[in-house]
């Protein structure tokens, strides 16, 4: 009887686990389902003898303690060539239909995260494993467990008894911005992209820290011994059914006409998802097609990808700012009449130095185009000159520290200017501090940054070794801290 109930309690909640997370059409309310998740608990809870490591309610597991395991994968994972050029694409096309006649194409996203394989045993997850090498890669199971839309148990019957599947976990931009605005207010380092973030959120040792960082995984392509399946459409339909997440932007192709339309879509629309692509991945769809292009060493000749430009934009330069960061080194930084580029809003960018700026000739009130890398800042890669303001004039770089009024200096071979004054320029002595007490080197818990400037303002620290003789009794009164936070 209890076993029947938990039993349904696990389908139910699977089922509108899928619905929620996976379709996007949730049928029950939070509540009904955090009511059905918490009668689940406590049967669990009381009948330890019905245990199941799958089971909805462990989604969060026990904490990894040592380094991951390596995993020789059954299947190796494999890379694709690449291109930036349609012309390259069509060649590619062009060889693989003179080998192999006219063909039919899946055009898919090439989602920009990490990849990771999964492998089922009689419908149930047993093992994720990031890429690695290609041959092994680092068992990360049960942090994989805890992203919403890995299914733990599959749907329906027809699935093969061991398989596996592959592609890749994700963090949307809305996780990655939350993210990196928790790093900076603690003092952390910050991801540089969506794909960094991740990569590093899946190494982490703590699966709850994992669960809260707010991962996807979506995926593209099967592997096993005995697929059921003729053609790469096919499997990603039965994926679907069997609860994966399956990108629905996928379109079978007949034509070079059909993949460039689907590449031209994408190109602008991906602009518009919530989470980061870096291009359009195209794959032959019969899999007696693939068998007879077969392979080179390292990656299919059935499939390439096709990778986007960096995005631009283009926009306005309201005015310039200059940053002094812990070594005194001077960095102007653009302020942009805000634009939206790669999925997030962009106010500022970096200039850089003085002599870069001097090569752009950039002026505040000019036309701007920046451009997003893999870098947290954009750059500003060049001027607008037809739409400069008449009145504009060169822009002439500052000659004394904007923090401190010391005159800058300028070293042999150092592009950037310096503020000299070591011992009493504030972003200097600040940014000394909070460097010796980031998490790779002292690891202080509780003093982040907005501490540390708490401090300096109070005069109670002019240096790290300060930091040593700090008293409770001199913290106390300070605002936001309190007793506890000073006896820390
Ligand atoms: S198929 C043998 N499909 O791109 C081919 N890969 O450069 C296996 N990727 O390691 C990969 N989106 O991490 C495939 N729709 C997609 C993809 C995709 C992103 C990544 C994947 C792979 C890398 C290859």
């Amino acid at each position: 009887m209890v076993r029947e109930r938990i039993e349904e309690l696990r389908r139910q909640l699977e089922l509108h686990n899928f619905k929620y997370y996976v379709e996007n059409a949730p049928e029950i309310s939070d509540f009904e389902f955090d009511a059905m998740m918490r009668e689940l608990q406590d049967l669990e809870r009381a009948h330890p003898e019905y245990a199941d490591p799958n089971s909805p309610s462990v989604r969060v597991g026990s904490d990894l303690t040592a380094e991951f395991r390596t995993v020789k994968h059954r299947y190796a994972m494999l890379s694709l060539g690449n291109t930036y050029s349609l012309d390259e694409l069509h060649e590619f096309i062009g060889r693989i239909e003179r080998e192999a006649g006219a063909t039919d194409y899946v055009c898919e996203l090439k989602f920009d995260g990490t990849a990771i394989s999964l492998t089922y045993e009689h419908g149930r997850l047993v093992r994720a494993v990031t890429r690695g090498d290609g041959v092994e890669g680092d068992d990360v199971t049960a942090n994989v467990r805890t992203v919403r839309t890995v299914p733990l148990r599959l749907r329906g019957t027809d699935w093969p008894d061991l398989f596996e599947i592959r592609g890749e976990i994700l963090m949307p931009y809305a996780s990655f911005d939350r993210l990196n605005a928790e790093r900076e207010a603690n003092g952390e380092q910050l991801f540089a992209n969506p794909r960094n973030a991740a990569a590093g959120t899946l190494k982490q040792q703590s699966s709850a820290v994992v669960a809260r960082r707010g991962l996807d995984c979506t995926l593209y392509q099967l592997a096993g011994d005995e697929l059921p399946f003729s053609s790469h459409w096919e499997s990603l339909e039965k994926a679907r059914q069997w609860g994966f997440k399956v990108s629905d932007a996928a379109r079978i192709c007949r034509s070079v006409a059909e993949i460039d339309a689907f590449i031209e879509h994408w190109d602008t629309a991906r602009r518009r998802l919530p989470f980061p692509t870096d291009g359009v991945v195209i794959k032959v769809n019969d899999f007696a097609v693939r068998r007879q292009l077969g392979f080179t060493a390292k990656a299919p000749k059935w499939a390439v990808a096709y990778k986007f430009k960096a995005e631009r934009a283009a926009t306005r330069l309201d005015s310039v700012s200059f940053q002094v960061g812990r070594t005194g080194a001077v960095t102007p930084v653009a302020n942009l009449e805000p634009v939206l580029l790669a999925g997030t809003t962009v106010r500022r960018a970096t200039l850089h130095n003085a002599e870069q700026m001097a090569q752009l000739d950039i002026r505040p009130g000019d036309t701007v185009y920046v451009e997003k890398g893999g870098e947290i800042i954009p750059k500003i890669i060049g001027v607008d000159l037809a739409q400069r303001p008449a009145d504009s004039r060169p822009f002439e770089y500052i000659t004394v520290c904007p923090e401190c009024g010391t005159p800058l200096v300028r070293y042999e071979g150092e592009a950037k200017h310096y503020c000299p004054n070591q011992s009493g320029c504030r972003p200097q002595i600040i940014g000394r501090i909070i460097h010796f007490i980031r998490r790779k080197a002292l690891d202080i818990e509780g003093l982040g940054e907005e501490t540390v400037e708490l401090l300096y303002e109070n005069g109670l620290v002019r240096d790290v070794a300060d930091l040593y003789d700090l008293r409770a009794e001199q913290l106390a009164p300070l605002p936001r801290l309190g007793e506890k936070s000073a006896d820390n």
